[in-house]
């Protein structure tokens, strides 16, 4: 694994919020994502990666910055109450029903969460700085 890639540990991902990260395709500055434990009955809980943005208005974040919001199993985008499964990222409520959450892959090994997307590149843990996006040069370290 590309230790550049990790993201957290997997004990610190949730089932009832989510994590938070940036993430860069390389063409389009930085872009957030989350994690999310969904409840899939396994010993382990499965994750899944989402980008953080809602599929009603797609520059609305799911995540503001403190976990987003969930009822049972699913993210809840608190601007017109959308809700997506944590698993399949389907909307199956709102103004969106229907759509989908964009995926990112990942991959768990020993116990840590790496992203292993070949269209994104992790950038780090937390939100962007929305007051100088494409500059950010956060230094937070976990
Ligand atoms: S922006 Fe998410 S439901 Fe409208």
């Amino acid at each position: 694994m590309d230790a550049s890639q990790r993201i957290t540990a997997l004990e610190t991902v949730p089932t009832d919020s989510t994590v938070l990260f940036r993430v860069t395709n390389g063409a389009d500055g930085p872009q957030e994502a989350i994690l999310v434990a969904t409840e899939s009955g396994a010993d382990e809980p499965e994750l899944a990666c989402w980008l953080n943005y809602c599929q009603h208005l797609t520059h609305i974040k799911i995540d503001k910055g403190s976990g987003a919001p969930m009822r049972d199993g699913e993210l809840v985008c608190a601007n017109h109450g959308a809700y997506f499964d944590a698993d399949s990222g389907e909307c199956t409520h709102g103004p969106c029903e229907g759509a989908y959450l964009s995926a990112l892959e990942i991959t768990v090994a020993d116990g840590d969460v790496y992203l292993t997307d070949d269209e994104y590149t992790y950038l780090g843990v937390g939100p962007i700085d929305d007051g100088d996006e494409l500059t950010s040069t956060s230094n937070v370290e976990f």
